[in-house]
């Protein structure tokens, strides 16, 4: 099973960003956790702040992989593009978010990935990925 997480603008700077609400471990610390963990899953990991990559990262994961793990970050609230690619493509997809967007400002709200995700995992830290490979493997 071929899994990759995409991650979306200032998930970067998971760590040191705003640690009361996103946590103070950085992405590639809890990545080798991950692959550590699911060492019988082909896991694949990808980051960019810019919309035009993530759209390129989802049309070429199609073809690649069997699941991907998407949290689309601010553009998550704004993105019609990212919502079209993830409508475009066969890959399911399933939507992530470490903080409980339903608890914060009411722009986080609205979501263009969720209508055409396979399911949403919100609000479990850094958790919420470990949830979204096990809807994936099914254990
Ligand atoms: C986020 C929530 C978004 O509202 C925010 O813009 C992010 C991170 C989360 O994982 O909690 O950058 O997607």
């Amino acid at each position: 099973m071929k899994i990759i997480i995409i991650n979306g603008p200032n998930l970067n700077l998971l760590g040191t960003r705003e640690p009361e609400t996103y946590g103070n471990k950085s992405f590639e610390d809890y990545f080798a956790d991950l692959q550590f963990k699911f060492r019988e899953v082909e896991l694949s990991y990808f980051q960019s702040n810019i919309e035009g990559e993530l759209i390129d990262q989802l049309q070429q994961a199609n073809k690649d992989f069997d699941g991907i793990i998407l949290n689309a970050a601010a553009y998550t609230h704004t993105s019609v593009g990212i919502g079209d690619a993830i409508k475009a493509i066969e890959t399911p997809v399933v939507e992530v978010h470490i903080s409980n967007t339903f608890s914060r400002e009411s722009f986080r709200h609205t979501s263009y990935v969720s209508p055409n995700a396979k399911g949403v995992i919100i609000g479990f830290g850094l958790q919420s990925y470990d949830l979204a490979i096990h809807s994936f493997i099914g254990e």
